[in-house]
């Protein structure tokens, strides 16, 4: 379960005002470190008509991986489990133990599957890709295989990745066992025999490198117009969005909404963005950007019926076994804390900002017969960080603020209020932002208590 923090928040906050009557030094810590925002990703999610989910691997769902797998997304994707070598390692003997735990998990989680992959030139049993058949054998196997695993999880499964990467990045159709022997259209083939054998799950095309406006995506772009003209059934396209950190396509929506007006659904069927390593606060802050970039774009299309990541945690993800010296793709550490991308996938479901694991110091640097400077600074803990702050206190002896520089203060009795200014507003993973105001005193200049968020 996600733990509450409330009580925590409540101690911290009696604990830090008592503290603070005495000490020339006031802060405030909202909270401490969490393990999830308030309200889950899913929650959220569900208040933009989305779905949020993560691929994952059906023998880790238990313990933290399993809290997090089951409280925070509501729909997994597979990541390996129902790939052909998966399901049938020997010809004829199959294999559905992971594969059939991750839908009783999801059912037991109230959550949604997306069944990946039937159709790939990838992680094909060996007897496959190692025999010798003529192309009507193929054909017939390749029908038997989806009918047969189709129909395994008929009425369980939201939708099916049906073909996966058939095209080139040019745009051609990759040379594969299927293309290579029985044509290209057996996509339309496997999209056919995949809807009679379960009427209701999505059927999608699935690719990589086709989230923005470009020669790939534009080829799948025409595949689906093709097919829809066709009167083949094609539910959906899924943008898989294995991106490069600084590397959003700027085209992601538009893209997504030329689909749309196909009139098919689209998917973030497996986003991650990975970096260089090591990770630095400065990267995981840039990585929130992307990861709020991307997710913005699909709320911003109905059609976009929301974003799975491949892979919630670092310690299950595909990056750094095959780019070397990459890493820390997915919004939560191999340790299970949430990063700064955790929280932008949260903000742009609605999710407030969370100043959480962020605090603010309160300080009076000089001070003159009736005059004093002041300044607070704000510092968030490695993995927060804030995109806009706002901090508050109230005067206990009669100060005024006469005149504040990077920030904008208002007072109100004894109320004061500053909010970034349009150059500050970003407070790093790691890091901290200053700000400063000159007052007026009289008696006694006691340090006030200041709220952050
Ligand atoms: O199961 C064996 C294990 O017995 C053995 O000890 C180990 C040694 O390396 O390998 C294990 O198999 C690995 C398998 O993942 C399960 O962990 C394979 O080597 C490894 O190649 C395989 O990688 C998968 C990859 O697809 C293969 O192409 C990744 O986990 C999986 O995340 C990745 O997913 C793909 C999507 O299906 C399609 N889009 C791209 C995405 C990333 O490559």
């Amino acid at each position: 379960m996600t733990p509450s923090r409330t009580p925590l928040r409540t101690r911290l906050r009696t604990l830090l005002t008592g503290a603070a009557a005495t000490a020339t030094t006031a802060t405030l810590l909202l909270a401490a470190p969490a393990t999830a925002a308030d309200p889950p990703l899913r929650d959220l999610a569900t208040t933009k008509a989305k779905v949020i989910g993560t691929a994952v691997t059906g023998s880790k769902l238990t313990a933290t991986y399993g809290d997090l797998a089951g409280t925070q997304f509501n729909s997994l994707t597979p990541g390996n489990a129902m790939k052909w070598e998966s399901v049938e390692p020997t010809r004829g003997t199959y294999n559905w133990t992971e594969a059939d735990q991750i839908v009783a998990f999801a059912q037991a989680h109230n959550q949604q599957v997306r069944g990946h992959t039937l159709v790939w030139h990838n992680q094909n049993p060996a007897w496959l890709t190692n025999g010798t058949w003529t192309p009507a054998q193929l054909g017939t196997l390749l029908q038997d295989h989806i009918t047969t695993e189709v129909t395994r999880y008929k009425g369980k499964l939201a939708a099916w990745d049906v073909v996966n990467e058939p095209f080139n990045e040019d745009g051609t159709y990759r040379p594969t066992i299927w293309s290579d022997n029985l044509g290209t259209d057996y996509i339309a083939k496997a999209l056919t025999w995949a809807r009679a054998a379960d009427p209701t799950a999505k059927l999608y095309v699935n690719d990589y490198n086709v989230e923005g406006v470009n020669a790939k995506s534009t080829a799948l772009y025409n595949l689906v117009k093709s097919l829809k003209e066709r009167g083949i059934p094609i539910d959906g396209v899924g943008l898989q969005a294995h991106l490069i950190l600084g590397q959003y396509p700027s085209s992601l929506q538009q893209n997504i909404q030329r689909f749309a007006d196909l009139g098919v659904d689209v998917a973030i069927t497996e986003l991650d963005i990975r970096m260089q390593l090591p990770s630095t606060d400065a990267k995981l802050t840039q990585q929130a950007v992307d990861y709020k970039a991307v997710v913005d774009a699909c709320v911003a299309v109905t059609r976009c019926v929301g974003v799975t990541v491949w892979g919630f945690t670092d310690s299950d993800s595909w990056v750094p076994d095959v780019f070397d010296g990459y890493g820390a793709a997915t919004p939560y550490t191999e340790n299970f804390t949430p990063k700064p991308a955790y929280y932008a996938i949260a903000q742009s479901f609605g999710g407030t900002p969370s100043a959480e694991g962020c605090a603010a110091t309160y300080s009076v640097p000089s001070q003159w017969n009736t005059g004093f400077t002041g300044q607070v600074t704000i510092t968030c803990s490695p993995g927060r960080s804030l995109s806009s702050w706002k901090v508050s206190w109230t005067y206990g002896a009669g100060q005024r603020v006469t005149q504040a520089w990077n920030a904008t203060c208002a007072q109100a009795g004894a109320s004061v209020t500053c909010v970034n200014a349009s150059y500050n507003g970003t407070v790093p993973s790691g890091g901290s932002v200053s700000f400063g105001f000159n007052g007026t005193w009289s008696g006694n200049n006691p340090v006030p208590t200041v709220t952050l968020g």
